[in-house]
């Protein structure tokens, strides 16, 4: 599954944007407070006014301190995931994925390319998605870490296994050279912004995404 990343498109014309991608399959958007990560982009009142136009469910991936006071908004919303990252949590992960699927969205786990999964099995049983970043957050067009993929080959491992439920989702320079080596370690959806908005057809960039991960995925 794929994800554009609204932080490659043009801000001013956010409706005509998700118009482009309404055959992707979730529509990732990216709040930064510039706290948590060194960037500022948008937040509540404009992800509701996304939210309103979008034919793409909503995928947030909040970059923000104090979730546990922000994310249930979004959940609250209408987005159909609400990520929020564990280095942010100040109190139980677990609380706060309660609060978000109560609020009706899915609950979704963030890890920065330096946090060990291991750290956070003992919560993930509380979360629906994995979100993998693969680059420093905070900008897009960076490149692929591919270290990180240890990390996605262990949920993947664990999903596999029965020991969890999640949707492995990786973040951060996946375009048609890093998604197959993404894909064969086990990522079920994929983020990518440059990838598709710097495309002359994004939707075209959308499908050949989809192929390239659909012949390098495990089970495919
Ligand atoms: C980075 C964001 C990403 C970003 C990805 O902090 O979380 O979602 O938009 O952009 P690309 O696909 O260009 O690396
Ligand atoms: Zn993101």
């Amino acid at each position: 599954m794929i994800a554009p990343s609204l932080l490659s498109a043009d801000f001013a014309r956010l409706a005509e944007e998700t118009a482009r991608i309404a055959d992707a399959d979730w529509v990732h958007v990216d709040v930064m407070d510039a706290h948590f990560v060194p960037n500022l982009t948008l937040g509540e009142p404009v992800v509701k006014a996304i939210q309103a136009v979008s034919p793409v469910p909503l995928d947030c991936h909040l970059m923000i301190t104090d979730p546990e006071r922000w994310a249930p908004a979004y959940a609250e919303l209408g987005a159909r995931n609400v990520t929020v990252h564990a280095e942010a949590c100040t109190g139980d992960p677990r609380d706060l994925a309660r609060d978000l699927k109560a609020a009706g969205a899915l609950a979704g786990l963030a890890l920065k390319p330096g946090t060990p999964l291991a750290q956070y099995l003992d919560v993930l049983p509380a979360f629906d998605t994995l979100l993998v970043m693969s680059v420093e957050p905070g900008f897009g067009g960076q490149s692929f870490m591919p270290e990180v993929l240890d990390k996605v080959r262990e949920a993947r491992r664990l999903v596999d296994t029965g020991h969890l439920q999640l949707l492995v989702e990786i973040d951060g320079g996946i375009n048609a050279d890093t998604i197959e080596v993404a894909a064969e370690a086990g990522v079920d959806m994929f983020v990518a912004g440059s990838a598709v908005y710097g495309a002359a057809d994004p939707s075209a960039a959308i499908a050949a995404l989809r192929a390239q991960a659909a012949r390098s995925f495990p089970t495919a």
